[in-house]
């Protein structure tokens, strides 16, 4: 370690797990935006509690910045580090620390993937309900951050619901536990709130307990092919109606012919402009009975022009893949994100404002369009075509983010509904959030991060280490 700051952090800790090799500031300083070149300081992978507290109290005499960092699969630049900041890996501190049968918690260090939370749970014969395609890779600290949503947030809620209790170290190096796994707690303001969804700015998440649930009851999956925009909703009220939704998901045409060239099965002989993807129970013959009624109503009504539903677990999996491997087949051409959300109301007409400025502003780039329209979500991912370059590309998709940002506004709606704010979507912050409310957050952040050490320039700029204002 050459650099003087590095070997004193060394001093403090001798036993820290640090690594500085090229490689390792490549790997650890991007996420999944790639949009930033890496350059950290150095990653500190600590093993404890105590480890990362000193690590912060070092940051604070140091006067550098830190980000954390889980599986780095973040869709916003949250865990970008470009500015000689020192990530902090939670990838060691990853083990399952206890269940508790009464209350149904597991508690779990931060740096756990959610795919082996989830297994854990399911060792319990429950279920950590929260879902998302990067379950393999994303962890449950960075799951907190960005207070993440995914499949299953039309029946379970967002990650936030989940969250019982947290350990968190602040900009100071001082350790809260916050709620510690209490049903009912009104003892003053729920610090535990104010960390989901913060993005790592007021403080590291070292530990969660989260509330598990029962299983749900057999599921089974049907997709439609939908002609026009407005009978997306008749078919989602039909649903709603009569079924017990645990997921209800759009998709799009370009989206279709991407997951099919990325290997997905097609199961229709026809294109259609849209498609709708819904998972519900059949726990008995009533239910099974009430989705061919609701079926046969959506072709009775022309909402719908084809439909399957599945006849086996493996072809639940095999249409679901339609959906969830939209991002994966995406990934390679670099799209540019929109992760919009509006009261599931307003989807209608916002989707038509939407489709006027997309058509008016990217006649020549691939928009795919598709997500959790049952929770008013929806993203739009902006594929470049090979004339333009990529710093050209940012321009133009930064210029139409505004006029869409604009239309969020009327609409009362957010910039982003579950990857986070980060680097990517700060310039547009004001619109979703007022300026009232900016300074509130900005207030919070100085009690919890005095120094402005902790992941600075993220969400919003301030008065930070590293800070470019
Ligand atoms: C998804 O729901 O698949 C992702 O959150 C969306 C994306 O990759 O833009
Ligand atoms: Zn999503």
């Amino acid at each position: 370690m050459s650099d003087p700051r590095l070997s004193r952090l060394l001093e403090r800790l001798p036993q820290l797990l640090l690594k500085s090799e090229a490689g390792d500031l490549e790997y650890y300083g991007r996420d999944w935006t790639r949009r930033w070149t890496p350059a950290p300081l150095a990653i500190a992978l600590p093993s404890t509690t105590q480890e990362v507290q000193e690590v912060v109290r070092w940051a604070v005499t140091e006067g550098v910045a830190i980000v954390p960092s889980g599986g780095r699969t973040g869709l916003s630049g949250g865990a970008v580090a470009a500015n000689g900041e020192l990530v902090i890996s939670f990838e060691r501190m990853n083990r399952v620390l206890g269940f508790d049968s009464v209350d149904r918690i597991l508690t779990v260090q931060a740096g756990l993937a959610l795919e082996a939370l989830q297994r854990a749970a399911i060792g319990h014969e429950l279920i950590y309900p929260v879902d998302f395609a990067a379950r393999g890779s994303c962890s449950i600290g960075g799951n907190i951050a960005t207070n993440a949503g995914g499949i299953r947030v039309i029946r379970y809620g967002n990650t936030r619901e989940w969250i019982a209790g947290l350990k968190v170290v602040t900009g100071t190096g001082e350790l809260l536990d916050l709620n510690r796994g209490l049903i009912k707690n009104s003892s003053g303001y729920d610090l535990r709130h104010l960390l989901v969804g913060a993005e790592g700015t007021l403080g590291l998440v070292v530990e969660a307990s989260v509330r598990l649930t029962d299983p749900p009851p057999a599921s089974n999956v049907m997709v439609f092919a939908v002609s026009a925009m407005d009978d997306l909703m008749q078919v989602f009220a039909a649903c709603r109606r009569k079924l017990k939704l645990s997921a209800f998901e759009f998709f799009t045409d370009r989206a279709l012919e991407h997951v099919v060239a990325h290997g997905a099965q097609d199961p229709f002989e026809q294109v259609s402009p849209f498609y709708l993807i819904a998972e519900f129970d059949v726990a008995d013959e009533a239910q099974q009975a009430d989705a061919l009624e609701v079926f046969e109503q959506c072709f009775g009504n022309g909402w719908v022009n084809d439909g399957v539903i599945s006849q086996s677990s493996a072809q639940a999996a095999s249409l679901w893949r339609l959906r969830e491997s939209i991002t994966e087949s995406l990934a390679a051409r670099k799209p540019y994100k929109n992760d919009i959300s509006v009261r599931i109301s307003a989807i209608p007409a916002f989707m038509q404002a939407m489709r006027t400025i997309f058509e008016r502003e990217y006649p020549h780039y691939d928009v795919v369009w598709f997500g959790h329209i049952g929770d008013g979500n929806l993203h739009i991912n902006v594929l470049k075509d090979d004339a333009t370059t990529d710093a050209m590309f940012i321009v133009e998709c930064e210029r139409v983010t505004r006029l869409l940002a604009q239309t969020l506004a009327e609409f009362g709606g957010s910039i982003s509904a579950e990857h986070g704010i980060g680097l990517v979507k700060k310039g547009y912050l004001l619109g979703t959030r007022s300026a009232a409310e900016i300074a509130v957050m900005r207030g919070i952040k100085q009690v919890l991060d005095p120094h402005g050490i902790l992941n600075p320039g993220k969400v919003f700029d301030g008065a930070g280490v590293g800070s470019r204002e």
